[in-house]
């Protein structure tokens, strides 16, 4: 009980003003989660923003065209969680006609709503006590109670999400969940917290026996694969250029790019230059090859680390499906060929 008293006294003194703390309407809580988990608060801001006023209830969202959610989400990354936003929307709107459920249990049958979401609208919109635990919520217990079981194993989660169903405000699990998580963001950052201005600091274990650090513990993932992306970035006689749709599972399912050579290692530009005339836009015809960027742009993803070159290829012949160049701003693409088309001169 003095735990989520002290933590209710500190988040009253401390919360920050944000859009989706004027509402209770769950479609809003919804969106402000999955965009939150994706990425910080000052950086989700402008996200957040862009979806209300363009989807301004689940109906609207459900009607969209899956690219255009898509573009919208366009430098958040992990695409599938938007593409789950768009599929559970119109779901919502065409079989619960537009009404959310109000249960943990039933929110967590949606696509795309796991644990930490079910428990934060359950308990943001209709008061329910689910206790969230996302990254925050971890760290604060994990250092409070001098806790070092693995987060990211099965035992560790069970365990912290025992502990803090144990902690929650039963009276009021909303600003209880809001609270912790926002302590953590804000008061117990990973790095450096000021500990000396905490209200927590007699009673947690890390600060009195000098664990900060060390808490919460993670156990170490495998290492990321290495590949090799080359992209060609085709210009056509009459200034086009070529986008593809990526198909199937995997990471950017239906977002664009350029034509992709993947090869085994990273390729210096004579071997490279055979391995591209065997493209099929390629055959018969002449082009002249250049490389982008010098340096190879290493783009992390979790479980992968993209090695990645982009090769200006320009054909003295109009290509087929070409697009042109001007066009290329409305595609949905990764963050990595966005980055790229900001940048590059086309001109
Ligand atoms: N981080 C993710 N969701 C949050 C919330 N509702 N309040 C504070 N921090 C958060």
């Amino acid at each position: 009980m003095i735990f989520s008293k002290t933590l209710n006294h500190w988040y009253s003194n401390n919360k920050r003003d944000l859009p989706w703390r004027q509402t209770k309407d769950p479609y809003r809580i919804w969106l402000s989660e999955i965009i939150l988990q994706q990425t910080q608060v000052a950086q989700g801001l402008p996200y957040y923003s862009k979806f209300v006023h363009e989807f301004p209830s689940v109906f609207h969202l459900a009607q969209a065209e899956e690219s255009d959610v898509l573009k919208l989400w366009q430098g958040l990354g992990y695409y599938s969680r938007a593409r789950n936003l768009h599929t559970t929307a119109k779901y919502i709107a065409s079989e619960l006609n537009g009404v959310f459920p109000t249960i943990y249990k039933d929110l967590l049958k949606l696509k795309g709503i796991g644990d930490y979401t079910a428990s934060a609208i359950a308990s943001i919109c209709f008061n329910k006590v689910e206790a969230v635990v996302d990254g925050n919520v971890y760290r604060v217990l994990s250092r409070y109670f001098g806790i070092d079981t693995p987060i990211n194993l099965s035992k560790g989660a069970k365990e912290f999400k025992e502990l803090a169903q144990e902690l929650i405000d039963k009276k009021n699990p909303a600003d209880f969940n809001q609270a912790i998580m926002e302590f953590g963001a804000t008061q117990c950052r990973p790095q450096s917290p000021d500990c000396n201005i905490c209200p927590f600091n007699k009673g947690c274990i890390a600060f009195n026996e000098n664990k900060i650090g060390e808490l919460p513990v993670k156990i170490k993932s495998a290492k990321a694969k290495k590949k090799y992306f080359n992209f060609l970035v085709f210009i056509d006689k009459d200034a086009k250029t070529i986008l593809e749709k990526r198909v199937g599972k995997g990471i950017w399912q239906n977002l664009y790019q350029f034509p992709l050579i993947e090869t085994a290692k990273s390729l210096e530009f004579e071997d490279f230059k055979l391995a591209v005339k065997k493209h099929s836009l390629l055959k018969e015809v002449s082009f002249e090859l250049s490389l982008y960027n010098e340096d190879v742009i290493i783009h992390k993803l979790s479980h992968q680390h993209l090695y990645t070159k982009f090769w200006i290829v320009k054909v003295g012949q109009s290509l087929p499906n070409s697009i042109p160049i001007n066009k290329i701003r409305t595609y949905a693409v990764p963050i990595l060929i966005g980055n790229f088309i900001e940048h590059f001169n086309f001109n």
